[in-house]
């Protein structure tokens, strides 16, 4: 269980077809609705990196604030506790050049809430895109929390746009810088956020991003 990343895994005229695809209108960009646009293209992509698309949920997405840690949550239509991953394409950020990562955190949501939708809201913190879900302080749940303070120095670089207190009990499993052309598979039910990418003087990106169960 880890966070794999594929590079040079999608070629620069993939990414602007889903950026042309996002700019005609925010109705295209839901994956699932659009699957003649969009599954060709996915499975193309994906299929070469031994992924296959089955059922799956996502969106082209447009970012301008840095999302606090979350687990995306699983995906499941049935109840049943699904091996569900989550799919990240990076495919711009603006301005061209700037930097952003995404960090992922060593711990893993296996709690029964993690399973459905609703389940996403659970680990949404302070500072999200959405200020639909609750501020996370407490991760007291999970069963693999570090004893350890968190790196003070990896919070001051990366994860300042939140308290320092919103990540006790965190430890670190990846930062990934966003390198385009990547392609990144995780753990739906890993805890992760963005890195605090205004201070690296990026005004908005952009990514594809779906759930699937795999
Ligand atoms: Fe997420």
């Amino acid at each position: 269980m880890s966070v794999e990343i594929f590079e040079n895994a999608i070629s620069l005229d993939d990414r602007e077809e889903f950026l042309r695809a996002q700019k005609s209108g925010i109705a295209r960009t839901y994956l699932r609705a659009n699957r003649k646009i969009f599954e060709p293209i996915l499975r193309r992509i994906l299929t070469p990196l031994g992924i296959e698309l089955n059922d799956y949920y996502g969106a082209i997405l447009h970012y301008v604030n840095p999302a606090g840690v979350h687990a995306d949550g699983m995906y499941s239509t049935d109840g049943t506790k699904p091996s569900t991953h989550t799919i990240l394409i990076p495919l711009a950020v603006m301005p061209i050049g700037s930097e952003t990562h995404t960090v992922y955190f060593e711990q893993i949501d296996e709690t029964e809430e993690g399973l459905n939708w609703h389940g996403y809201r659970r680990y949404r913190a302070a500072h999200a895109s959405s200020d639909t879900g609750k501020i996370v302080t407490d991760y007291s749940e999970l069963t693999n929390l570090s004893s350890e303070p968190f790196d003070m120095e990896i919070y001051k670089k990366y994860l300042s746009f939140m308290d320092y207190g919103h990540l006790e009990g965190l430890s670190i499993h990846k930062i990934a810088k966003w390198n385009f052309g990547d392609v990144v598979k995780f753990e739906s039910n890993r805890l992760h956020c963005s890195s605090d990418y205004n201070k690296f003087g990026v005004q908005y990106k952009n990514h594809l991003l779906f759930k699937a169960l795999m």
